[in-house]
C-alpha cells in the first residue's frame, strides 16, 4: 500500500470558486484578494495584512519592513524550515542560530541566546500545527532587550491559545499557503502586523517601492509580491473547509495515537493552544533507520528539519555542534508521518505497523 507524505486537499468545490474568477474577468490581485485578506485578518485577529508570493518572500518582506539589513543580527530557532533563516539572509541581515528547548519542544531556548549590540530581532516558528511552550517569556525577553519579534507562522493558521492567534504575539508574522499547508492557494504568503507604519512600508515595498499603482515614480527599490485572484478564490474556498480540515486532521492524529501511543514519543503539544497537526511527529531511536524501513513498505516518511547550523549553505557562519544538542536530537529521532486528509484508517494502521516493526 503506497502512502505518500502529502496530498493537497483540493476538490470540485475549490474548482467552482476558480470559475467565478473567470466570470469576473479579473485575474490579477483584485476583489477576491481583498475578501480573502479581510477573512484572514478576522481569523488571525490582526489589524493589518498584505499578501506575498509565498511564505519565504513574506519573511523577506517582514525583514525589509522592519528595516533589518546589513550589520543586524537576527536570532532564529535552529530547528525550523530553512526559509525562516533565508528570509533574514535575503534582507542582508545575519541569521544567528539558537537551539530549541528540547528535541520534542521546538520553542527557542532563551537560555542559549547571546545578546550583542548587533542583536536586533528574533524569529520564532510555531511548527507542526502546535505552538510555543514559552511565548510569554519570549515576548518579555524581546521587550526587555529591544528586539523585534517575528513569527514565522507558515504552519500555524488557526492555531490559538483561545484568545491570541499565532502571528499576533510579536511585531510581524508570516503565513504560507503552499500546497501542504492547513489551507492552500497552491503558492502564496501573507504578512500581518500590529503596527500601521510597518504595514504602510510593506504595501510600499511589495508594490515596486511606490505608494500607488499606475504611477512610475519609485522613491525606493521595491518588488512585485502580488498574488492572483485565482489564488485568492482558492483561499476563500479553502477557508470554507477550515472546520472540516480541523476535524479530519484531529481524527488522523487520534488514529495515530491509538496505534502508536505508549510505543513512541509524540511531539509535545503546547499547553493552552489548540492543535491542527501539520504533520504528526513522533520520535524513535534512529529516525534514519525507521525511515529506511518504512520506505521499503512504500511509505514516504520525512525527517524533521535538518538543524540550520549544519546546513551546507550556512557553513560559512562557522558553527560547530556544541550548544545545538536538542535540535540535533530532534533531527536524529524525529519522523513526520503522513497527515493528509483522505488517509484511511487502513493507511494509518499500515504506517503505524511499519514504524513499530522498524523499532522492534
Ligand atoms: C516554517 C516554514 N517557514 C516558511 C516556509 C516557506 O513558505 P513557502 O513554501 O510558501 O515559501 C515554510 C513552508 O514550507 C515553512 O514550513
Amino acid at each position: 500500500m503506497k502512502v505518500p507524505q502529502f496530498k493537497s486537499y483540493v476538490d470540485k468545490t475549490d474548482y467552482a470558486h476558480l470559475e467565478a474568477v473567470f466570470e469576473n474577468n479579473y485575474i490579477a490581485e483584485g476583489p477576491f484578494a481583498r475578501e480573502f485578506s479581510d477573512k484572514l485578518l478576522e481569523i488571525i485577529g490582526s489589524p493589518y495584512g498584505v499578501f506575498a508570493s509565498n511564505g519565504t518572500v513574506a519573511l523577506y518582506l517582514a525583514m525589509r519592513a522592519l528595516e533589518l539589513g546589513p550589520g543586524d543580527d537576527v536570532f532564529v530557532q535552529n530547528s525550523t524550515f530553512i526559509a525562516s533563516a533565508n528570509g533574514v539572509e535575503m534582507a542582508g541581515a545575519n541569521p544567528v542560530f539558537v537551539d530549541v528547548v528540547r528535541y520534542d519542544d521546538l520553542s527557542i531556548d532563551l537560555n542559549k541566546v547571546h545578546l550583542t549590540d548587533k542583536s536586533k530581532a528574533m524569529v520564532i516558528a510555531p511548527l507542526f500545527g502546535t505552538a510555543y511552550s514559552n511565548i510569554a517569556e519570549v515576548q518579555q525577553f524581546c521587550r526587555d532587550n529591544n528586539l523585534f519579534l517575528i513569527e514565522d507562522a507558515a504552519q500555524a493558521l488557526a492555531i490559538t491559545d483561545g484568545v491570541n492567534h499565532c502571528g499576533t504575539f510579536g511585531d510581524v508574522a508570516t503565513f504560507s499557503f503552499y500546497a501542504d499547508k492547513t489551507i492552500t492557494t497552491a503558492e502564496g504568503g501573507y504578512v500581518v502586523t500590529r503596527h500601521e507604519d510597518v504595514y504602510e512600508r510593506m504595501r510600499f515595498l511589495r508594490n515596486q517601492g511606490r505608494k500607488q499603482s499606475g504611477t512610475f515614480l519609485h522613491p525606493e527599490i521595491g518588488y512585485n509580491f502580488r498574488i492572483t485572484d485565482m489564488q485568492a478564490a482558492l483561499g476563500l474556498s479553502q477557508l470554507k473547509k477550515l472546520d472540516t480540515i480541523k476535524r479530519e486532521k484531529a481524527k488522523i492524529y487520534d488514529l495515530y495515537y491509538k496505534h502508536l501511543g505508549g510505543h513512541v514519543e509524540f511531539l509535545r503539544l503546547a499547553d493552552g493552544f489548540n492543535h491542527i497537526p501539520f504533520r504528526v511527529v513522533v520520535f524513535v531511536d534512529s529516525a534514519e533507520k525507521s525511515a529506511q524501513y518504512m520506505a521499503e513498505k512504500e511509505i514516504e516518511p520525512r525527517s524533521v528539519f535538518y538543524p540550520l547550523h549544519r546546513q551546507p549553505c550556512y557553513q560559512h557562519l562557522g558553527y560547530g555542534d556544541e550548544s545545538f544538542e536538542q535540535s540535533i536530537a530532534c533531527y536524529e529521532k524525529g519522523i513526520c508521518l503522513p497527515t493528509w486528509i483522505g488517509l484511511t484508517e487502513e493507511h494509518i494502521e499500515h504506517v503505524s505497523n511499519a514504524l513499530l516493526e522498524s523499532i522492534s
